[in-house]
């Protein structure tokens, strides 16, 4: 679906099939999606100069900030990545480049990119796999009779030649139908497969050079000559593997790189969580770098910058920012202005109640209910949950909440992984019809949830 054609409307009426409730916040990224591809048809002089409309969502943990924002990055295919802002400030990182951000999102796009391209050409490549293939099943003879020409026998193995080639075509036809068939796939052959010449470790660059986005393994791999080593493989598996080898091959990654920065300057969204930990509201602890400093860090590339990145420079003017925060102790005022001025957005999330927590249980497309019937089912057995017994979970996990710490829909899952435990220990040998009912959740939840010690522990 083009995301570009969706009305704000229609935009949370997608994000109504996954998360419960919190409209504003739907509306709000609704609205700042729009905006985008609004700009997009903004007479040229004007386009530049329209930044995107940046939001804050502040609401308490475990009530769909990351969801939403998630959700909205799929729902648009964009390159979506998420940060914790205090990353930034920790010990050792000490003026660790916020620009990291940008060139994770750019990698984001790059495979995003490659994965499309290589599906496009999915059918080709599998094409080529094949016939490499057949191939290895059916070597093709050395030519024998080179220097034959003038010699009286060069017309007789000429034409003997010439049914020997058409004998191994059509054995080659049958291998390809069986090839095709599946009848192959337990013969094994012998590939080349390329390793690339470094193990693949993460060197980590000094923090100084950080900037210049190294990566030595790239760099080595390039200077050793990829290691190619001959495997034997099941001609199943040699078909995955040729089909991707092939795929690279036909794949254009300069066209990739190229279409990807576009991708993420046009539709990048990045995820700044716990923007509230870098406010300088709350007097700073311990040798963290100063929070504002983090700020200040992060502003040039919210306001739009150039950030160079291994696959060439990426503009960050118009990536749309979401940033996230509890603001339990600060307030979005305490931001440094110039950061405010950039999130000019701020919507609140709702705590959620009892009876969302039971919307959430059973309805988005997701619902951890569907996720149990669905992993059990595997299993054979069959799952149902009654209404009472769903409402009861909903009951039982509000009132954990109030009682220890509101986690948020964060505590269904460890509701529903208490009451669900048993049975999945068992079902492998039991199989068969199981109903929840409310006796059952009871059963499970009782003791626990009333005595709160407990409950801090096991829910
Ligand atoms: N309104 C909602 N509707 C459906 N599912 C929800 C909702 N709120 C939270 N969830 C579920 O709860 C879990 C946690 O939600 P999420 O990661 O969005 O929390 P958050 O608001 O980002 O919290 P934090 O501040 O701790 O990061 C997810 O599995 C999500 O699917
Ligand atoms: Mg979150």
């Amino acid at each position: 679906m083009a995301i570009n054609g969706l009305t704000p409307r229609e935009i949370v009426k997608e994000l109504d099939k996954y998360i419960i409730g919190q409209d504003d916040a739907k509306r709000a990224v609704a609205v700042a999606l729009r905006n985008r591809s609004r700009r997009q048809n903004v007479p040229e002089e004007l386009r530049e100069e329209v930044a995107p409309k940046n939001i804050i969502m502040i609401g308490p943990t475990g009530v769909g900030k990351t969801e939403i924002a998630r959700r909205l990055a799929k729902l648009a295919q964009s390159p979506f990545s998420k940060v914790e802002a205090t990353k930034f400030t920790e010990v050792g990182y000490v003026g660790r480049d916020v620009e990291s951000m940008i060139r994770d999102l750019t990698g984001m796009a790059v495979n995003m990119v490659r994965s499309e391209e290589m599906q496009k050409v999915e059918d080709k490549a599998a094409k080529a796999a094949e016939d490499r293939i057949l191939d290895l099943l059916l070597p093709k003879p050395k030519s024998r009779r080179k220097k034959e020409e003038d010699s009286a026998l060069a017309e007789v193995s000429l034409d003997i030649e010439v049914i020997e080639k058409e004998r191994r075509e059509t054995t080659r036809e049958k291998l390809r139908k069986q090839f095709q068939e599946g009848k192959l796939d337990h013969r094994t052959v012998e590939i080349e497969v390329k390793e690339s010449g470094m193990p693949n470790v993460e060197v980590f660059a000094a923090a100084g050079l950080e900037g210049f986005d190294l990566n030595f393994s790239e760099i080595f791999s390039n200077l050793i000559p990829p290691k190619v080593n001959r495997r034997k493989v099941k001609v199943s598996e040699a078909r995955q593997i040729l089909a991707q080898e092939e795929a690279h091959k036909m794949i254009d990654m300069e066209k990739v790189t190229q279409m990807a920065i576009k991708k993420v300057e046009e539709s990048g969204i990045i995820f700044l969580d716990e923007i509230d930990k870098i406010t300088g509201a709350e007097g700073s602890t311990g040798p963290d770098v100063s929070r504002e400093g983090v700020q200040r860090d992060i502003l040039p590339i919210v306001e739009g910058s150039t950030v160079a990145t291994r696959y060439g420079h990426v503009r960050t003017d118009h990536i749309l920012f979401i940033a996230a925060g509890t603001f339990h102790h600060s307030k979005p005022s305490d931001l440094i202005p110039e950061l405010q001025g950039r999130f000019p957005i701020r919507v609140e999330l709702s705590s959620l109640t009892e009876k969302d927590f039971k919307r959430i249980l059973t309805e988005p497309a997701s619902a951890l209910i569907k996720q149990y019937v669905a992993l059990l089912a595997t299993e054979g057995i069959e799952v149902t949950f009654f209404s009472d017994a769903i409402d009861e979970m909903a009951k039982i996990a509000w009132e954990v909440n109030e009682g220890t710490e509101n986690i948020g829909a964060r505590r269904l899952h460890t509701i529903l992984e208490r009451v669900m435990e048993e049975i999945s220990f068992n079902a492998p040998e039991e199989g068969g019809k199981i109903t929840i009912d409310v006796a059952y959740v009871r059963q499970r939840l009782e003791k626990v949830a009333k005595d709160e010690d407990l409950s801090r522990y096991i829910l």
